[in-house]
């Protein structure tokens, strides 16, 4: 099976900061996969590599069978890998429909349209004309990840899409994360809560000081969640 996406021997760069040291990482199809490790070990710039905003100066990246060479945003998308980044990035001077149609301007063939992530998320639908960043940040959160889908893709990054939310909003996010994995689409969760994790995610890779020095199989269970804390307690 060839990977949706897979990261070989990575190194990494932000100028001079050698960030990631030889990562290895891989997604496949309709995988759930956690990204886990303390802040600062290098999760972002992952995500940041794969986009091209931090620079790859050693090992490879393929998106399927492509070869990144020279990895660029729209590149990912087009080989269906979206981002939900880090803090949401909501385009302020847009309403939230707007905001959706922005994740579709690489459009794939799929199930997803405004109207199906309005089903998923009520809300965004009696919010349509608002701006975007009038929301709460759990609907921003909720937009993000909309737009995101709105590009149909086969894998889809989260980078900490529940930092800052109510334990209550965590919860819906699980089940719909759930939800959308259901469908089809593979996850790349990068996250700090572990309960979510367990909920969500088969699987875990963590990092420490940009590489991942563990990874296995994850369980919904008390000795699971027990285990990946280890690797983020600070
Ligand atoms: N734009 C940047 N320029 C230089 N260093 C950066 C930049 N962004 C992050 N870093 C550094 O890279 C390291 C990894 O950061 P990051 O990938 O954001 O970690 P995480 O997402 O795991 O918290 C940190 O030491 C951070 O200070
Ligand atoms: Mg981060």
């Amino acid at each position: 099976m060839t990977s949706l996406l897979k990261l070989d021997r990575v190194d990494a760069f932000y100028g001079a900061a050698h960030i990631l040291h030889g990562l290895s990482l891989a997604v496949n199809p309709g995988e759930r996969v956690a990204l886990i490790g303390r802040n600062g070990v290098g999760k972002t710039t992952v995500v940041n590599t794969i986009l091209g905003l931090a620079a790859l100066r050693g090992g490879r990246i393929h998106l399927g069978q492509h070869r990144m060479d020279r990895p660029r945003p729209y590149v990912a998308a087009n080989h269906g890998v979206v981002v939900v980044p880090q803090g949401r990035r909501i385009v302020a001077n847009l309403t939230v429909e707007e905001n959706l149609y922005l994740g579709a301007a690489v459009s794939r063939q799929g199930p997803w349209t405004v109207s199906e992530i309005y089903k998923l998320f009520p809300i965004l639908q009696e919010r349509a004309h608002t701006p975007g960043t009038a929301l709460s940040g759990g609907q921003q959160q909720m937009l993000a990840i909309g737009r995101a889908l709105m590009a149909n893709p086969a894998l889809i990054l989260l980078d900490e899409p529940t930092e800052g939310l109510a334990p209550v909003i965590v919860d819906q996010l699980a089940r719909i994360f759930n939800q959308v994995a259901d469908q089809g689409t593979a996850l790349l969760l990068i996250e700090q809560n572990m309960s979510l994790v367990v909920r969500v995610a088969q699987r875990y890779c963590a990092m420490a000081k940009g590489s991942i020095v563990a990874e296995g199989p994850v369980q919904n269970t008390s000795a699971c969640l027990h285990d990946l804390e280890a690797h983020v307690m600070v």
